[in-house]
């Protein structure tokens, strides 16, 4: 595999199709790329092929047609895709097919370790993103103890700690509570990555991608129905004047 790399585009997806063993195919001809710099929501319904298309992104499910170029280099082997893994961070959708270490560091530095850092190097990376996310109190925590949505805010420091050029992100709002979301939409405006976002939320990827896109028949389109509108909300205490954040 030649070391060179283009920039552009980082990922391109040309003619993708993928079916589960003894099913009928989830993605079709799927044809899709991302720029970088870019920032893509997905929003489409359950069970329209959003994690498969990231899985098969990540060579977790081989394509039975199609072509996948990450960085200019067309990536066929598992040996490309251990390349990609090291260039692309996956934030799973069930946070606990991310975490497997005792301790929340040990799972954090894992992935720098892993890409031949020193346990020094390793340890200080980790560190350091754990503190940008606000997560400094949670080194020694168990990490099969921890809540849903701190599983998910941990496995996202188990992503930054690698360096990552791009984030496949899954649903990364899942169990988090309005505060951690707004934390979560500065955490991803603050950082210089190229991203596909999974969220049914609009409003969300609304704050933090450019555009969105839908998955239909198995294939990627610009969702053209999606508009910016207000509308009437309801919560507690809504009749005393306020703000919201
Ligand atoms: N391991 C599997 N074996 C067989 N079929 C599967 C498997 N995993 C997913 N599927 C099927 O593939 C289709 C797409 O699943 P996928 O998980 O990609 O959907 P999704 O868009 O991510 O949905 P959700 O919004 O619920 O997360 C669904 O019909 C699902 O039932
Ligand atoms: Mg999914």
């Amino acid at each position: 595999m030649d070391d060179s790399v283009s920039t552009d585009p980082i990922i391109q997806l040309s003619g993708i199709s993928y079916s589960y063993p003894g099913e009928s195919p989830v993605l079709k001809d799927l044809s899709f790329a991302l720029h970088k710099g870019e920032r893509i929501g997905l929003l489409a319904p359950n069970g329209s092929g959003k994690t498969t298309l990231f899985h098969v992104i990540m060579g977790l499910l081989a394509v039975s047609e199609g072509n996948i170029q990450i960085f200019g280099r067309n990536i066929e082997s598992e040996k490309d895709f251990v390349w990609v893994r090291r260039k692309i961070g996956l934030l799973f959708q069930d946070a606990d097919d991310q975490l497997f270490s005792p301790t929340v560091l040990d799972d954090v530095a894992f992935g720098p370790l892993n890409m031949g850092k020193s346990k020094k190097e390793a340890l200080f990376i980790s560190r350091k993103v754990l503190s940008f996310l606000g997560l400094s109190s949670f080194e020694e925590r168990i990490t099969f103890k921890l809540s849903g949505g701190e599983k998910k805010l941990v496995s996202l420091a188990t992503i930054l700690s690698m360096e990552p050029e791009v984030l496949l992100l899954d649903e990364p709002l899942n169990g988090l509570d309005n505060k951690t979301r707004i934390k979560l939409i500065g955490v991803l405006n603050s950082i210089d990555v190229s991203c596909v976002v999974i969220s049914h939320d609009i409003d969300f990827l609304l704050d933090c991608t450019d555009t969105i896109y839908t998955l239909r028949d198995g294939g990627i389109e610009k969702d053209t129905t999606v508009y910016v509108h207000s509308h009437d909300h309801a919560h507690m205490l809504g009749h005393v004047p306020h703000q919201h954040e």
